[in-house]
């Protein structure tokens, strides 16, 4: 995580906002906010935990991907700045555009080269600075998000990912919007604009509690697991009534579905590495255990991934 803390308070100097507003229809209390720190530099971070967490030499790994919406530079990749970084000598390095939903496609990405034997040790990593990509001036988007990056070491194994139920829907993708840079050249006279991020809240809040649920369901269906036998459902961070809203819609306990939003806000695609790292830090997942991965947001896109640790 970047080091600088952003409250609710410090927000309201710089908007017209406060504590009450940003904590009842968010859960948000504080988010993290790059400053000296890169999208590159806190995903390079992250693969080092990752790597010595998983007890692996950066040479190991033969695939890098990060799951990012928000890189340093379109040229190079994200991922070829961290193998540089972390000396992964070895590995392949792509990126991966879907948003908060980035980290779950990118695994299911890795389990995918894995299985066809393209791979043996893929770092998945969900990195974002969308702090970047904000109007600092809009309150209804620069309260929402914060910068972070959450990194796994997937191999070859006997345990690992269970199913797998992903989706886009890009009719619907205006929703949740921010341009690239726009075509500049001699041949246009226009003035060129830097957009930022633009949302139409309720719409997002919609498709989420409805797809959310659905995907869990279907993924659940196609691994023929039972609901009651998933031990956490790790969901992607945006806001906590979406959370409480599948807990009822499934009819699970809220213990079973941590939060960290309050802390970090919407950290986009590192929400979930970000607390699945949280939670095995503090030795709240045992081995065997089965977790729902579950991300959603720009594209649109949308998953939710069962895994066993
Ligand atoms: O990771 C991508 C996925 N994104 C999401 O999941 C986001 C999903 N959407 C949401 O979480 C909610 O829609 C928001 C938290 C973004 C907004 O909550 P809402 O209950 O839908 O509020 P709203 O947009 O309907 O706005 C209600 C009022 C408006 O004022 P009026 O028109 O009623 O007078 C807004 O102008 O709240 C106002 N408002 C604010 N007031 C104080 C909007 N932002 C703020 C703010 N502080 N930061």
């Amino acid at each position: 995580m970047p080091q600088s803390v952003i409250t609710n308070d410090d927000l309201s100097q710089i908007v017209d906002t406060n504590d009450e507003w940003i904590s009842s229809r968010t859960g948000i209390k504080e988010r993290r906010i790059a400053r000296e720190e890169t999208l590159a530099s806190l995903g390079s971070e992250a693969a080092k935990n990752a790597l010595e967490n998983a007890n692996m030499k950066p040479e190991d790994i033969d695939l890098i991907i990060v799951a990012t919406m928000s890189g340093d530079h379109s040229l190079p990749n994200a991922a070829g700045e961290i193998q540089k970084e972390i000396k992964a000598v070895n590995a392949v390095c792509f990126d991966l555009n879907a948003a908060c939903t980035g980290f779950v496609f990118a695994l299911n990405t890795a389990q995918a080269y894995i299985k066809a034997e393209l791979a043996k040790n893929v770092l998945v990593i969900g990195a974002d600075v969308v702090s970047k990509q904000i109007d600092w001036n809009d309150r209804s988007t620069c309260v929402l998000f914060g910068d972070g990056a959450g990194a796994a070491v997937v191999t070859a194994d006997t345990t690992g990912i269970m199913g797998i139920a992903a989706y886009s829907d890009g009719a619907k993708g205006d929703v949740l919007t921010c341009k690239l840079r726009p075509i500049n050249n001699s041949l246009r006279k226009d003035p060129v604009d830097v957009d930022y991020i633009k949302m139409e809240g309720q719409e997002v809040f919609k498709f989420a509690v409805k797809k959310v649920p659905e995907s869990i369901l279907a993924v659940l269906e196609q691994a023929k697991v039972g609901i009651e036998e998933v031990d956490l459902f790790v969901l992607h961070q945006a806001n906590s009534r979406i959370l409480q809203s599948v807990s009822k819609r499934l009819q699970v306990p809220m213990e079973k579905i941590p939060m960290n939003l309050d802390r970090f806000g919407n950290t986009s695609a590192a929400s979930v590495p970000i607390l699945l790292d949280e939670l095995n830090r503090k030795g709240a997942i045992k081995p065997k255990d089965k977790i729902i991965l579950s991300g959603f947001g720009g594209g649109l896109t949308w998953g939710s991934t069962l895994i066993e640790w």
